[in-house]
């Protein structure tokens, strides 16, 4: 039930809090299981933060947390974000929010990257319950969505969205990802060869490092 989720998503946030250290710049992601940790930001004496999302950024800066610019942070030591799908070699799926482009970017630049779901995100295959949501040139989404049928895939644009970088979302659902480590990543370089995708929501080489999962019996922490 609802309530038990969001007390799960809690549970891995007071958890996540313990990576922390005082005086980083953080990578920070989005959505509700993030949401839970921003809350508990305050607690710990940040130098900074770089934001995934506007969404992110404006919760930052109402807690007074400065907002960096990632060019100018050089590395980051961590960044710490949710997902919607996580498989047993810690490649996610991201991007129900929209911000999947941000978040892979900080992710890219960050030593270490740190999932915090609950135990509803955990699947056998990547991309069965949750649609893949890829981010779009505007003028190629039609294109782009050709070509993903050819690939086997179901897109749904998402209407009246739009990203943080003025592009679109496809959600393709149906698409035969695979289960396999190589097989997944292969997968998401195909998808970024299409001419026009900017970003699709597989992490692979930006997967997890370590993942904190909630369940009922407590938050389980897995390593890639
Ligand atoms: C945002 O674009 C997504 O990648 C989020 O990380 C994802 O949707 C997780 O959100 P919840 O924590 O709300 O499930």
């Amino acid at each position: 039930n609802a309530s038990a989720q969001q007390q799960q998503k809690q549970a891995v946030a007071a958890d996540a809090l313990k990576y922390i250290e005082s005086g980083m710049i953080l990578g920070v992601g989005t959505g509700s299981t993030v949401n839970c940790l921003i809350e508990l930001l305050p607690k710990v004496n940040l130098k900074g933060a770089v934001a995934s999302s506007k969404v992110t950024e404006d919760k930052l800066k109402a807690l007074g947390i400065e907002v960096m610019d990632l060019n100018f942070t050089g590395e980051l030591d961590l960044y710490i974000d949710g997902a919607d799908e996580v498989n047993e070699h810690l490649q996610l799926v991201k991007g129900g929010g929209g911000a999947l482009t941000r978040e892979k970017i900080v992710a890219a630049a960050s030593k270490q990257f740190i999932c915090m779901v609950d135990e509803s995100k955990w699947v056998q295959q990547l991309g069965v319950g949750f649609p893949l949501p890829i981010e779009v040139l505007p003028q190629a989404r039609s294109y782009v969505a050709r070509e993903l049928v050819q690939l086997g895939g179901e897109p749904v644009y998402r209407e009246g969205f739009v990203t943080d970088y003025g592009n679109l979302i496809l959600d393709v659902y149906g698409l035969d990802i695979g289960l396999d480590i190589e097989k997944v990543a292969a997968f998401e370089a195909k998808l970024n060869n299409i001419v026009g995708v900017v970003c699709n929501g597989l992490f692979t080489a930006q997967r997890a490092d370590i993942l904190l999962m909630a369940t009922a019996d407590g938050v389980k922490k897995l390593t890639a």
